[in-house]
């Protein structure tokens, strides 16, 4: 294992019934004023706005309503949100959704506390969170991103033309909620969008060095097989509560910095996926699942013994009379018969995106990943997008 530092401040409460039985005491220790932030109105269908706002309401506290949170929220919600907060002298953030919501709830919580360009000093660049931001509470509707229990905000500046996130450990959730009922009303893409995501934080993980033997590859493959196997049985059956807590909480277990420790990490498929979005607002985890097979093939041969214990200890393929590459090989191509398999796009084409797109633009503006087996070039990562179409 290479050096490092644990730190995760979030504190979480899982399971059936946990929103009802637990927020009531966490909201007695904040202020009067909350921002109850939210998306397009989905909470509004399923009865959680309600919920919510009854117990906010029985709890003697002010609601301030912060609603269309869009999918990839721009920096312009961001800042309509952080001057909510600012005049109406927010307390606490209450943010009820998906990986946007709670994301854009994470960069208010920051930039309404921040009189300076929080764009420039806290997502074109990596800064400094020397104040304090507005604390966030934070309940889960959807999974996959693993917003719930880091400190990123994942943000699209729509005049730039950038999707930028970085974590900041001043802006993890004080508590996170996770009723894995709460996400059964999703459509059964962005269920699976949201699997699929997961799996690729952990490939992303998994990627890089070392190669010997360490605790975070070890839980790692044990959470890619329980991602695929929980992704099969939500897809046979969305209701079955078993295969969608464990797919909640192998969503959080991806991103709680855990399996991150000790190792270098690959994220070049995220950043191609966020300035493919940040074109195109394109879903996140399909954008994804389009770029996986293709990338890994351009970059396999660079870390091919991990490749090899991909195929072996994810997708328990035999490596009886195969070379190395066969067996490397083997692998990605399960990786992509699956992305097949739960119905997932496979072409740029299928997400929208076509030869009209300037992709030469969109790949020379992705920032080059430096953790993984190899560098890649602009001119490689075009390469990659017009193979995908
Ligand atoms: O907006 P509403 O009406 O709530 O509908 C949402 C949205 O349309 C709907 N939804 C959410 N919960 C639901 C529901 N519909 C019915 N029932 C429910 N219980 O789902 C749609 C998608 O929601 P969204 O929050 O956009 O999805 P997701 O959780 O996949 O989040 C994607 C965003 O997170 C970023 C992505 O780039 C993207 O912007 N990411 C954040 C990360 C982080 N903070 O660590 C890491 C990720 O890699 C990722 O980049
Ligand atoms: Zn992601």
């Amino acid at each position: 294992m290479r050096d490092f530092e644990f730190e995760n401040s979030t504190k979480v409460i899982f399971g059936r019934g946990c929103v009802r039985k637990h927020l009531p005491e966490f909201l007695s220790h904040y202020g009067k004023r909350v921002l109850l932030s939210y998306g397009g109105g989905s909470i509004k269908k399923n009865g959680i706005y309600d919920e919510v706002t009854e117990i906010l309401t029985s709890s003697g506290k002010e609601i301030t309503e912060f609603s269309g949170i869009m999918p990839n929220p721009t920096y312009a919600k961001v800042m309509e949100g952080a001057e909510l907060a600012h005049n109406n002298n927010i307390d606490l953030i209450l943010a009820v959704g998906g990986g946007s919501v709670m994301d854009c709830s994470k960069a208010v919580s920051l930039a309404a506390r921040y009189n300076g360009d929080a764009w420039n000093d806290f997502w074109r660049h990596q800064g400094t969170v020397d104040f304090t931001p507005i604390p966030v509470c934070i309940v889960v509707t959807a999974s996959g991103t693993g917003s719930e229990v880091n400190g990123e905000g994942v943000i699209t500046n729509e005049e730039t033309k950038e999707k930028l996130g970085r974590d900041y450990h001043a802006c993890n959730a004080k508590l996170s909620l996770m009723d894995p009922v709460y996400t059964f009303s999703l459509p059964k893409r962005q269920m699976i969008s949201g699997g699929f995501d997961s799996l690729s934080h952990m490939m992303e993980i998994y990627f890089g060095a070392p190669d010997e033997p360490n605790v975070s590859d070890d839980l790692n493959e044990a959470l890619m097989r329980g991602v695929i196997r929980d992704l099969r049985a939500s897809i046979k059956d969305p209701e079955d509560y078993t295969a969608r807590s464990n797919l909640m909480w192998e969503s959080t277990m991806a991103e709680n910095r855990i399996i991150k420790m000790g190792k270098s990490t690959d994220f070049e498929c995220h950043m191609m996926e966020h300035q493919l979005g940040a074109y195109t607002n394109c879903n996140h985890g399909e954008g994804l699942s389009v770029l996986h097979p293709v990338y890994y093939r351009h970059i396999y041969k660079d870390g091919l013994n991990k490749f090899c214990q991909f195929a072996e200890h994810v997708w328990e393929i035999s490596p009886d009379g195969k070379t190395k590459e066969q067996l490397a090989l083997s692998g990605i191509d399960a990786l992509a018969d699956f992305i097949r398999e739960i119905g997932m796009p496979t072409t740029l084409h299928e997400i929208g995106i076509d030869e009209s797109c300037d992709l030469k633009k969109i790949a020379d503006s992705c920032e080059i990943n430096r953790g993984g087996y190899r560098e890649l070039t602009h001119a490689e990562i075009l390469d990659i997008f017009r193979e995908c179409l």
